[in-house]
């Protein structure tokens, strides 16, 4: 059973404990074929997703995340990277600043909130070494990596929620 996109936003937040159960690689295709539902710019598409299940890669990629060691224990790690040169192409410096890493956002949103709709548990990372992370992934220079997305069933049912701000205090409205 899947969830409604609603309650998946409603159930979404970040996880860093997983159960050690493997993912199966057919929910990841439904996940990364969500992601590529993702509006972009122009529809340029300017992402790729490598998708790690490696232990020796994720040990490195944690390492390249500040040493956060919740990258290495999730079963299955997606790399989230812009093309920033296909946005160019169309959108000259516009596309290449901030239209890839919009449109590779807006993919990495529809990850979480898929992978909560199959049970799964997720945390987007974003604080990592850019230089490390090519360099373990031997990505070609046209990638850019912007996020990780760790996934794993989350080790507890208990959910600890973040606060938000108020709608008051983020909302103006214009009648
Ligand atoms: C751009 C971005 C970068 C983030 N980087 C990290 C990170 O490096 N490590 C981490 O544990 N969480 C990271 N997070 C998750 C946030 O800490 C989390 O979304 C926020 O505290 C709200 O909690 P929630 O996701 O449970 O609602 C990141 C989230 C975003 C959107």
């Amino acid at each position: 059973m899947t969830k409604d996109v609603i309650t998946a936003i409603e159930e979404r937040t970040s996880i860093r404990k997983y159960k050690k159960d493997s993912v199966p690689e057919t929910i990841i295709t439904k996940i990364l074929d969500a992601a590529r539902k993702a509006p972009s710019a122009g529809n340029r598409q300017p992402w790729k997703f490598i998708v790690v299940y490696n232990e020796d890669v994720k040990s490195k990629l944690s390492d390249a995340a500040l040493k956060q060691k919740f990258v290495s224990s999730a079963p299955v790690v997606i790399v989230v990277c812009a093309e920033p040169e296909t946005s160019r192409k169309r959108f000259g410096e516009r596309g290449e600043n901030l239209y890839c890493i919009q449109d590779t956002a807006a993919a990495t949103q529809n990850i979480l909130l898929a992978a909560t709709g199959y049970g799964l548990g997720t945390c987007w990372v974003g604080a990592f070494s850019e230089s490390k992370v090519k360099e373990c992934l031997e990505l070609p220079v046209s990638l850019r990596p912007v996020a990780m997305v760790t996934v794993g069933y989350p080790e507890s049912e208990e959910i600890k929620r973040s606060g938000r701000r108020s709608l008051a205090d983020i909302v103006h409205i214009i009648k």
